[in-house]
């Protein structure tokens, strides 16, 4: 610990204490076996891609059978990594490619806080997260998308107490407005774990369990600087004037508590070792050099218990102290996998679908994930997630949103008036994934009315207006004849195939550019090739044109397939109006973005904008208020007005 810090435990801890004092020898049979793990480690590295439990523990028991807190080291480091979903990922013993084929993609937002309703920090990640899960469904992978709602906690308890309400009504509230806003962003997520779940308590109990009988949690008493908001005691040197917390600009309470320990100090070597063998665990490239940093500096075991709250999972055998509520939350990824019926329990949760491929979180809580959460597992024996990605933070007025500070951006408000594919469209193509991205409303309106009205929507009105007029709304040759010889149409292969690298890369705002410039392609073909003039002459002109006609709408096609994970509202409208079911769309794949699909003879719906124009609200030259249609809050756009149309 840092001398210079004024945290400091009262009473030296011992993370060996648990242990009889006959262990004396402890420390140089620690050694011996450290040696030996790590001589086994590299003798079979080779040979096999997981070490099994029992022969881990057999290997241990043989050089010490009594401290088992070291079992855990001989964890390999590859096996951490690689697992099967369903033979099991609790001390994983399959191989690699038998386990892939059947492996689910399992990712996951953070499960947000419920002492105040959602706020566009937390619709980020889920809209991130929804795009993300809907193109591997495209590419035909079981998805497993878990979000939820993390429960406990004094700062929960606190703003129930602040309506006059009960935790447990308060966490019912305000964990149903996460899923009613959820529902309307189109946030089609397969798990939704609450924190209070029972299912939950019983595998949090159940792995602090596994962790303590590894040797890994011992008592002590500790006191800091605690910061509410964060739920985390603070290093001194963090924070800012008058201690106050960085991330909440509020000041932290001086705390001296009797804890339990997590014995995180003890994986420091381990966690930088598997950095190292697993650099792209941590995403962005350079946020893997922020963790470093934490290690290198080195770890320092946390308290997960609190003695001073009362709303959170009693810590087993000590009903007096209820668990840290990270150690509670971070297990959510796992018990939303426990099927409802059943009595609910750690091995079979994590067969039915860990290690989970991307846990999606924000800047601000990566340490908890790319540290804490690591370490804990490997304590358990239980695989590492894949990869752990932090996006970067919204801005509004530079500054961070957030509901501790009061200025956050109403997402209910957003949607209500610009509808779920704008709202999705703007954050996902206009901020970076990975960096921080601000939020202007007239932004928001320029991108989103040149993008999807006009690149789009407009596209798609023109082309069908002139479909009707000319060929009645029928296409008059297959699309792959059309195209013959066309390299309009191997533009558009190929921006397909790059936006599959962004979306697989995770820079999603390239795969919405990627897609958009088919639009914008489409747009240039039809001014350069103006079928409208084509079918007055007639003739093979007018053949022509028709063709023309059929080259675009597989184009609009291939944008709805592309394009749906971002938007999938609008991409669902652009297909029913190329003459297909909702289940055909709901059906489609990525592999149907292959030119080639519209047929010849097919119907085309009548044309309909697809894509509400936003008018934007101006400040008159008067300073008064000037023309306006959706600068009121809580005004809805009927999809009917002010379209971009024919
Ligand atoms: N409950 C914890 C997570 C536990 S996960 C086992 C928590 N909840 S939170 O509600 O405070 O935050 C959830 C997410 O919202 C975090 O990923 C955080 O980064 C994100 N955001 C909060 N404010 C944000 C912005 N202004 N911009 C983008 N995302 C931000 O932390």
């Amino acid at each position: 610990m840092d001398a210079t810090s004024k945290q400091r435990r009262t009473q030296k801890p011992n993370i060996y204490a648990h242990l009889p004092a006959s262990d004396s020898l402890f420390h140089s049979r620690k050694q011996l076996f450290e040696e030996m793990a790590s001589r086994v480690h590299y003798s079979i590295q080779n040979n096999f891609c997981f070490l099994s439990s029992s022969s881990s523990s057999q290997l241990y028991n043989s050089i010490n059978s009594r401290g088992t807190h070291l079992r855990n080291r001989i964890h390999l480091r590859k096996n951490l990594f690689s697992s099967s979903s369903r033979r099991g990922a609790l001390y994983c013993t399959c191989s690699r490619n038998e386990s892939e084929s059947l492996e689910p993609f399992v990712l996951t937002t953070p499960l947000y806080y419920v002492n105040a309703p959602p706020h566009m920090g937390s619709a980020y990640t889920t809209i991130a997260a929804d795009a993300i899960a809907r193109f591997q469904r495209l590419l035909g992978k079981k998805v497993i998308f878990i979000t939820g709602t993390d429960e406990h906690g004094e700062k929960i308890a606190t703003a129930a107490a602040a309506r006059g309400s009960s935790p447990s009504e308060h966490c019912n509230v305000i964990s149903q407005a996460y899923k009613a806003l959820w529902k309307d962003l189109d946030i089609a997520y397969d798990k939704f774990i609450r924190t209070t779940n029972p299912k939950h308590e019983a595998i949090v109990k159940e792995f602090y369990s596994k962790v303590l009988a590894n040797g890994d949690i011992y008592r002590a008493d500790y006191e800091g600087l605690y910061c509410v908001n964060c739920e985390e005691y603070k290093d001194e040197k963090e924070l800012m004037e008058n201690n106050c917390c960085p991330m909440h600009l509020k000041p932290c309470v001086r705390r001296k508590e009797d804890n339990y320990f997590f014995a995180l100090s003890k994986y420091q070597k381990q966690l930088e070792d598997t950095l190292v063998q697993n650099p792209d665990f941590v995403q962005p490239s350079f946020r893997l050099n922020e963790v470093q940093g934490w290690i290198k500096s080195g770890l320092r075991d946390f308290s997960i218990s609190r003695a001073s709250v009362d709303w959170g999972i009693p810590v087993p055998n000590d009903i007096k102290q209820t668990i840290y509520v990270w150690f509670d939350a971070l297990l959510g990824y796992i018990s939303a996998l426990s099927e409802e019926k059943g009595q609910p329990n750690l091995q079979a949760a994590v067969y039915s679908g860990w290690p989970a491929s991307l846990h999606l979180i924000g800047k601000d809580i990566l340490r908890f994930h790319a540290v804490y959460w690591p370490a804990m597992l490997i304590s358990a024996g239980i695989s590492l997630p894949k990869k752990v990605f932090g996006h970067g933070f919204l801005t509004k007025d530079g500054m961070k949103m957030g509901k501790s500070l009061g200025n956050t951006l109403e997402p209910n408000d957003l949607v209500n008036r610009f509808g779920p594919d704008a709202v999705r469209y703007f954050f996902l193509r206009e901020v970076e994934f990975g960096n921080d991205g601000d939020y202007s409303e007239d932004r928001f309106i320029n991108i989103v009315n040149a993008h999807l009205a006009n690149t789009i929507g407009n596209l798609l009105n023109r082309t069908l207006g002139l479909l009707k007029k000319n060929c009645q709304s029928t296409l008059a040759v297959d699309s792959a004849i059309a195209a013959e010889g066309n390299e309009f149409k191997d533009t558009v292969e190929k921006l397909v195939e790059k936006a599959q690298v962004q979306y697989e890369n995770l820079t999603i705002s390239s795969a919405c550019e990627a897609v958009l410039e088919i639009g914008n392609a489409g747009n240039l073909y039809m001014d350069e090739h103006a079928p409208w003039s084509l079918f007055k002459q007639g003739g093979a002109a007018s053949e022509a044109a028709a063709k023309d006609l059929v080259i675009i709408l597989e184009a609009m096609r291939i944008i709805a397939i592309a394009l749906s994970p971002i938007t999938p509202s609008l991409c669902l409208r652009i297909y029913t109006q190329l003459g297909y079911s909702e289940d055909q769309f709901n059906a489609a794949t990525w592999s149907e973005t292959k030119w080639g699909g519209l047929k010849g003879g097919q119907v085309m719906d009548k044309p309909k904008p697809v894509f509400a124009r936003i008018e934007n609200q101006t400040e008159g030259e008067d300073g008064g208020e000037a023309t306006k249609k959706v600068g009121k809050k809580k005004e809805k756009i009927p999809q009917s007005q002010s379209m971009a149309g024919a």
